[in-house]
């Protein structure tokens, strides 16, 4: 399986202290992959790499040979990598609606206003958002607003996807719509890349993990080989591989 995007030796620290430290992570195209780790190992500071917000201090990080280090975030976004927040970051006084239109407005310039509505609609429908369009994202629980992010993420129309905990707040209900949508994303070719604390989400929807410990990749493969590793049993599951 060709790599799409491939990260080599990637190091960061910040004031003296690793954060990243030489992690290589290969990432296959139209699946989807996962990182996995205890709080504070380096994962979201891997994607604020990866997106160009923060710039790395050694590494390369290319997208189909392309080296994305040193480019500008919007630049990288326009090659097709986009990214969800673990905090969401939506507009809280604009509507569920401009909150999507807030991304096509930029990407469908050509389109009429009319033309894009329709298009916000249709994908804050196929994301699975209950709540009417016109409703403050402020008034919304923390699950649909989630599902209003990755409409937002979908209409960039990026071809990878990076998601930051997208099951975290989820109850087994709107995680079963989350799983849908992932896979239906990859099904119609996107890359995903998920960090991810809920291992069942990983066991659901990933096929390669990568464990990051402390800013090093000590663990990689299937779910079931990382979930098995002597690395990631230890900080799970108390020391005990799992059976
Ligand atoms: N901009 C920053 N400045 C200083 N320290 C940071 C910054 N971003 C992250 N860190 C530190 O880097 C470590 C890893 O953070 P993070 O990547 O958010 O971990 P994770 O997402 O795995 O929980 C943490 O100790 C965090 O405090
Ligand atoms: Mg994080």
């Amino acid at each position: 399986m060709k790599a799409q995007l491939e990260i080599s030796s990637l190091s960061k620290a910040f004031g003296g202290n690793a954060v990243l430290d030489r992690v290589d992570l290969e990432v296959a195209a139209c699946a989807v992959s996962a990182v996995i780790g205890p709080n504070g190992a380096g994962k979201t500071t891997l994607f604020n790499a990866i997106s160009g917000f923060v710039p790395p201090d050694r590494g390369q990080i290319t997208l189909e040979g392309v080296e994305l280090v040193g480019m500008p975030p919007h630049r990288i976004a326009e090659l097709g990598v986009g990214r969800t927040f673990q905090n969401l970051r939506l507009f809280p006084r604009l509507t569920v609606l401009e909150n999507v239109l807030v991304a096509l407005d930029r990407t469908e310039r050509r389109q009429s206003r009319r033309r894009r509505q329709v298009q916000a609609r249709a994908l804050l429908e196929r994301a699975g958002v209950s709540a009417s369009p016109d409703t403050f994202a402020s008034d919304l629980s923390f699950a649909e607003q989630k599902f209003v992010s990755l409409a937002r993420a979908l209409a960039c129309g990026h071809r990878i996807l990076l998601l930051d905990e997208p099951g975290s707040g989820l109850d087994p209900p709107s995680l079963e719509r989350m799983y849908a949508l992932v896979r239906s994303l990859a099904a119609e070719g996107r890359t995903i890349l998920l960090i991810e604390h809920n291992l069942d989400v990983v066991r659901e929807l990933a096929e390669r993990v990568v464990f990051l410990d402390r800013g090093r990749a000590l663990a990689r493969g299937t779910p079931a080989q990382v979930f098995a590793s002597p690395e990631a049993a230890n900080s799970y599951f108390g020391g005990e591989p799992e059976p």
